[in-house]
């Protein structure tokens, strides 16, 4: 780990400005994907997102790729695609295959948060560069994090175009219909890195982009009879709250070493979406075809007498297999998607938090007894 501690200098002004202070929120996430037109097709069918942008060589794009801009709530996503077998978002697809290449973060000033994070220690794979149409200008810089991941800084407040320059809401592919599904906004987004690099990207998170760690779990905490793993949650404080989970110790390979075989990196593992109403939520999901992990009937005996004083609707959230688990601050609900790609690797949450601010540590056991029935499955336990 020490390349990565080495990179981070410990000598900065730590009351220098931050990157995170100058988030605004989440801008999107870009997946480079083996064929961005199924991609967005599922997400629009399945997920119910509306395609709103499209770029390629029909908007005047030269780069060999195309990319299908998907949104539901505040939530964006990018699908990208190669044109051809030498671009790089093939040669990424190859390595990894379908996965999030982008976590991408709107800020109020990318020229500045591109600069704090190298001057503390991130490496920069952009300098920041300008695009203009008759919609405005828009500013971006992106620096590199966990294996072929990145982030960019999206400064978007003087432009007002359809997501970006190059970019048409015109002639999109026509999407299936079906009930409406109520995703609001990203709630996190989890990575998986390798054992024994955990530390050192809390580390890069805190002291590189000036966020603060919000909680950790050990293996104790996050374990099976065959698994375990650790993970760490970091958050600018207020809307970016990324967790980084680091397979541990365990008799059996865990979910994260199955990830990181798969995706032969580190990456980002899964994406938590809010609702607002989720039982609603997830009802219109599985009517649009998205299959979630399912728990044993017996969690339900126990999580019922454990959170008795709870009034909530026990038989249609044990019907829809909806985990529940509380916190000192409230209750959360939540659910899991299986993967959504070949390779068993990324998947989605779907998290109704009423006030609750933590994770579904609750749930862990059953959770991941339920991820490993699959890896079994796959025979990759
Ligand atoms: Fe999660």
């Amino acid at each position: 780990m020490s390349k990565l501690e080495d990179r981070i200098s410990l000598d900065a002004d730590w009351d220098a400005l931050t990157p995170a202070s100058l988030f605004v929120g989440w801008d999107h996430l870009e997946w480079w994907v083996g064929n961005a037109r199924q991609a967005a097709g599922f997400l629009a069918g399945c997920f119910g997102f509306r395609i709103t942008a499209y770029s390629g060589p029909e908007t005047g794009r030269t780069d060999g790729t195309c990319s299908y801009v998907v949104e539901q709530g505040d939530v964006r996503f990018v699908l990208t695609g190669a044109l051809g077998p030498h671009s790089p978002v093939a040669t990424c697809v190859r390595a990894h295959g379908d996965g999030v290449r982008d976590v991408a973060i709107t800020v109020t000033d990318a020229r500045a948060a591109y600069e704090a994070a190298v001057e503390r220690g991130a490496s920069g794979l952009r300098s920041p560069w300008v695009e203009e149409d008759e919609h405005g200008a828009l500013v971006r810089a992106t620096v590199a994090v966990y294996g072929d991941t990145q982030h960019t800084f999206v400064e978007r407040a003087a432009y007002h175009g359809v997501f970006a320059p190059g970019f048409s809401a015109d002639n999109l592919p026509p999407v299936t219909q079906g009930p409406p599904v109520g995703i609001t906004r990203i709630d996190h987004v989890v990575a998986n890195v390798e054992k024994g690099a955990l530390p050192s990207w809390v580390g890069f998170y805190r002291r590189v982009f000036g966020m603060e760690q919000l909680v950790h779990f050990d293996d104790e905490q996050i374990s099976t009879e065959h698994s375990a793993l650790m993970s760490t949650v970091v958050w600018d404080g207020s809307k970016i709250v990324l967790p980084i989970n680091e397979p541990a110790d365990g008799l059996r390979k865990s979910q994260i070493e199955e990830y990181l075989d798969s995706y032969g990196a580190p990456g980002v593992q899964h994406i938590a979406m809010h609702t607002d109403d989720i039982v609603a939520t997830v009802s219109a999901l599985r009517d649009r075809g998205v299959r979630f992990l399912r728990v044993p009937d017996a969690y339900y005996d126990d999580v019922r007498v454990r959170l008795a004083d709870l009034h909530l609707p026990w038989d249609e959230l044990a019907r829809l297999g909806v985990l529940v688990d509380r916190d000192e601050d409230g209750y959360l609900l939540q659910l899991f998607t299986e993967t959504v790609t070949d390779r068993p690797t990324v998947f989605f949450e779907v998290i109704q938090r009423e006030g609750a601010r933590g994770f579904g540590a609750g749930n862990f056991k059953a959770l991941f007894e339920a991820i490993e029935r699959e890896q079994e499955r796959r025979g990759n336990l």
